[in-house]
């Protein structure tokens, strides 16, 4: 296990020469004086939000959201680092996404357009969603789940996940979304974790053409005694066979589809836990990331409407992230509804049936706004510029990246091709490269585009009322031209509760490592001008496009495996997944090294643990692993076999012929 002390292998400051490259670029967009007169926000938020941050934030929450009793203090920080925010105050989340655009008369208007892989297509207004979710509610409701059970949703990118979502925060109860593409071992543990009562899941989904299945991965999760659901609710997606519990499993259509259409909403306290969602540490054990109901709508939407500059009458939107990940959650399920925009939802892959199916839904739906992860972007820039030349992207007027650093060659390529409709448009779209994590909620640091002029690849500057630093070894500021260790200085309103059942563990993951700050595990440059750049994670959390995963989990799951004595992973530089997860393995004595039998059956082994994102690319057999005196992995010195660098300073290693025997086994 890492203990974050200075120097320890398992935190290194982030390398200098990134930087060096990164330094140089000096090229700036400013926004167009056309763009910067209808921006929704202006520069003066940033003053408003430094003279009084609980005031501005106050102003948001009463501005953007419905509030069924006010709150009587805006931040609670008498015992840190358990923040109340909008204390006293009462919300039903999903009234602010729903019935209040119905009632202000915005019920006709679209909320989700939605596009199946096939090519299926369903459009909800307001008024035809809200009355969705009062069915759900009404159905989870008359099987037993009440304000505070925890449900567990193991389902594709389809309007039910929406539904389902907002139909738990009707009636108060928490959801824990686990990602498709997890396997049943996966969603078992998070099951029982979070004590789910009830699972919301599909028959399948559609996978580049083909029929998935999502059940039996359910079904798997549920073949022991002793676990805490008592139903499955199943929404019909592709009509697959499925093994069917009676008496547990109930047909979506069924519950959901008989239930009334009458459900009114009552408001939760601001602090009323809104939802678990479990993301990778630096342990083996995901962490049940808590997030409660106040602080985190008025984030998501005041973020939601001044990084992406949303003009809620006119724009279309579209966040390609799933519903199993943070920006699912907060810039699908939840800020785009709160801010009464439409939004597209598209099931499948980007190559379904073709390598323009993206472009083809922008220009049909007239995407105005586009959110998508800088792997996608390295995706499309593999496949050539002609494809996207195919379609009209006219539409497009705003762009935004999350999930990982974007490179200045992808935010170029993006600006020029996707954001200047291939060189057709004359001033290309601003692009919004926006940082956050699964624990903040939202975002953090973002231009505004309206009012930042732009630098391809840095996410700049910190977002109104938020308090980001980059500081050194001791906590201490780093000066522009510097590099060091991202950190929050202030709590923001969409933070982490904690860890779920774990207080401790929340404690010492996050506010142990410098006194008084919220440590986010990411390395952080400050350019000649104070811009920030990202350098990627100092800890031992990797990075694979865009999706969190630990080193330690899928080491875990490595050894788990009969042949495996001992694993090593690490994340090593990957040209279009930003980082590859590459495996060094020590088989057992009586395990014989049958080659790539062995690794092929290896790296199912993985996907079967853990899910397909997790599978190594690549698996190397070695005799030894590097390792301290105290028995620690020196990652590093694997990281250099596995981008083939030169291994750096392997002083501190015990044996200090490892090196030379695993480049030896390597060569064979
Ligand atoms: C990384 C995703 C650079 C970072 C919203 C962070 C980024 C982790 C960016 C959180 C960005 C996210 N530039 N790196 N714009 N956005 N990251 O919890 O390492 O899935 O700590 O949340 O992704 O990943 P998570």
């Amino acid at each position: 296990m890492s203990q974050q002390t200075p120097g320890s292998t398992a935190m290194q400051a982030p390398q200098g020469d990134a930087f060096e490259n990164l330094s140089q670029e000096n090229r700036r967009f400013a926004p167009s004086a056309e763009f910067a007169a209808n921006a929704v926000v202006t520069a003066g938020e940033y003053a408003e939000a430094d003279a009084d941050r609980p005031a501005f934030w106050a102003k948001q929450a009463r501005e953007l959201l419905s509030w069924s009793k006010d709150f009587t203090q805006t931040l609670d920080w008498s015992n840190p680092p358990f923040a109340k925010w909008f204390v006293g105050g009462e919300i039903n989340a999903a009234y602010n996404a729903l019935d209040r655009h119905v009632e202000a008369g915005h019920g006709d208007r679209v909320a989700i357009y939605f596009e199946g892989e096939p090519g299926d297509t369903r459009t909800y207004t307001y008024a035809q969603l809200t009355e969705e979710v009062k069915k759900a509610a009404n159905a989870f409701e008359s099987l037993g789940v009440t304000k505070g059970d925890r449900v567990a949703v193991y389902l594709p990118m389809i309007p039910e996940a929406v539904i389902t979502l907002l139909a738990c925060a009707r009636i108060g109860a928490i959801h824990s979304v686990v990602f498709g593409g997890f396997s049943a071992e996966a969603l078992r543990s998070r099951i029982d974790d979070a004590e789910a009562k009830l699972v919301v899941t599909a028959d399948g989904t559609y996978r580049r053409g083909k029929p998935s299945a999502l059940k039996p991965a359910v079904d798997d999760a549920l073949a022991h005694d002793g676990h805490t659901v008592q139903n499955v609710v199943v929404v019909k997606r592709n009509g697959q066979d499925v093994d069917w519990h009676e008496g547990r499993d109930h047909w979506w259509a069924d519950t959901v589809g008989a239930a009334s259409a009458e459900h009114t909403a009552v408001g939760h306290d601001a602090e009323h836990p809104l939802f678990i969602l479990y993301t990778s540490g630096t342990t083996g054990k995901p962490k049940g990331i808590l997030h409660t109901t106040g602080g985190y709508l008025t984030q998501g939407a005041y973020t939601h409407k001044a990084v992406f500059d949303l003009h809620p009458e006119t724009d279309v939107y579209w966040c390609t992230a799933d519903v199993g990940w943070i920006t699912g959650h907060s810039y699908v399920a939840y800020a785009p509804l709160i801010n009464g925009a439409t939004q597209v939802m598209y099931e499948g892959t980007p190559d379904s049936p073709h390598q323009g199916r993206w472009w083809e839904i922008v220009e049909k739906y007239k995407v105005s706004i586009l959110y998508t992860a800088p792997t996608a972007i390295r995706t499309f820039m593999k496949w050539g510029k002609e494809i996207p030349a195919k379609s009209d992207l006219s539409s497009i007027r705003v762009l935004g990246s999350v999930g990982e650093p974007i490179n200045p060659e992808a935010w170029m390529w993006y600006r020029e091709v996707i954001g200047g409709n291939g060189g057709r448009k004359q001033t290309p779209a601003p692009i919004v490269d926006t940082w956050w994590q699964t624990e903040t909620g939202a975002q953090m640091i973002a231009p505004l585009p309206g009012v930042t002029a732009t630098k391809p690849g840095s996410a700049q500057v910190p977002l109104p009322g938020i308090a980001v630093d980059v500081v050194d070894e001791l906590g201490e500021t780093v000066p522009n031209g510097h590099g060091g260790f991202l950190v929050i200085r202030e709590p923001w309103p969409a933070m982490l509760r904690g860890i779920w059942g774990d207080p401790e563990r929340f404690k010492e993951t996050y506010w142990s490592r410098f006194e008084s700050m919220y440590f986010a595990g990411d390395g952080a440059k400050k350019d000649e001008d104070g811009d920030i750049w990202l350098l990627g994670r100092v800890d031992d959390v990797m990075n694979i496009s865009g999706h969190r995963l630990s080193t330690a989990e899928i080491e875990s799951a490595l050894v788990s495996h009969p042949a495996v004595a001992e694993a090593a992973v690490v994340g090593a530089a990957d040209e279009t997944t930003g980082q590859a997860v590459v495996a060094f393995v020590i088989l057992r004595g009586d395990a014989v090294d049958t080659g790539d039998d062995i690794v092929q059956e290896l790296r199912n082994h993985v996907s079967k643990e853990i899910g397909p994102i997790a599978k190594p690319k690549t698996i190397l057999v070695v005799p030894e692993l590097p390792k301290t005196r105290s028995g620690k992995i020196m990652r590093r010195l694997l990281k250099d076999v596995a981008e083939g660098r030169e291994v750096g300073d392997a002083t501190t290693l015990a044996d200090n012929t490892v090196m030379a025997q695993i480049a030896r086994s390597l060569k064979k």
